[in-house]
């Protein structure tokens, strides 16, 4: 089992990454984090990613062997088998883009490709607020688009954009997403207003058990979650704005692992001719 991978988290404004110890959901060394290029081609922020890679390898010992440690990479699209299919928050190039096939060129290292929001919600059941909750729970990260995560049973169920609700007549996000406050001048109590009703639309349909609420507001759950009336338990993410590194690098870990373990066929064991044909 790898100990170590590295996260990399790319948002609508920045991209952090880290080396993650995986037994305990801690990063080793320091966050790093710059400004999401502007337009956010592919090409660079593939380039981008390399750099922070690089100075992660230089800094930290345990992430430096790239045969044995990977790489996860949370982004804001829909990731079908490692290929980007949306981009709401990011430049187009990137629907229909082979991204693990690029990354895992450019970096050199066994690279996997996940939604951000399904990382971080990993990352959540696993170390933080949502160690032990069974049935289905949401974990919803507040940033400049909204990201969903649902959980059955502690099991992902991948890409499930409920930003992309529609809620009167347009993508729910558009109201409910942190940046909205921002954009729209609101003050947090008219802004929860706004969340609430994305909130409470998502219980009509999905009837979760919880709600766990991420991205950097989770900081300030005080400034909001009381005007809430959803009638869902509400949690702040735990994790806070690692959340999506620490997921990211377990997606890596896992999948490496699990290629590992996948029985090889011996070398010159190419099946016999069937002796009826
Ligand atoms: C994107 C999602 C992403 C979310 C949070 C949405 O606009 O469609 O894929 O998870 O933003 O970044």
């Amino acid at each position: 089992m790898t100990d170590c991978a590295i996260g990399i988290d790319i948002g609508g404004s920045g991209i952090k990454a880290g080396a993650v110890d995986l037994r305990t959901g801690q990063l080793v060394g320091e966050r790093l984090r710059m400004a999401t290029p502007m337009p956010s081609t592919p090409q660079a922020v593939v380039s981008a990613a390399r750099r922070l890679v690089a100075r992660i390898a230089r800094a930290v010992p345990e992430a430096a062997d790239p045969a044995t440690v990977p790489v996860g990479i949370g982004i804001p699209s829909v990731v079908v088998d490692g290929i980007t299919k949306s981009a709401a928050n990011i430049d187009p190039g990137w629907v229909d883009y082979a991204a693990t096939f690029e990354f895992s060129r450019a970096l050199a290292r066994n690279v996997v490709v996940v939604n951000d929001a399904d990382a971080a919600g990993v990352a959540e059941m696993r170390f933080g607020a949502g160690v032990g909750q069974l049935g289905s729970v949401f974990m919803l990260t507040l940033g400049t688009g909204l990201g969903s995560a649902l959980f059955s049973d502690g099991k992902l169920v991948p890409n499930t954009e409920l930003g992309h609700m529609e809620i009167r007549g347009r993508d729910a996000e558009r109201r409910s997403a942190s940046s909205a406050r921002v954009r729209r001048g609101l003050s947090w109590k008219a802004w929860a207003a706004d969340l609430d009703e994305h909130l409470i639309a998502i219980d009509r349909l999905f009837s979760p058990r919880l709600f766990i609420l991420g991205g950097g507001v989770s900081k300030n759950p005080e400034k909001f979650v009381p005007f809430l009336t959803v009638k869902v338990p509400i949690v702040a993410a735990e994790l806070r704005n690692d959340a999506g590194i620490v997921g990211a690098a377990m997606f890596a870990a896992e999948r490496m692992d699990a290629a590992q373990a996948a029985p090889l066929e011996p070398p010159g064991a190419e099946r016999a001719p069937d002796p009826a044909t």
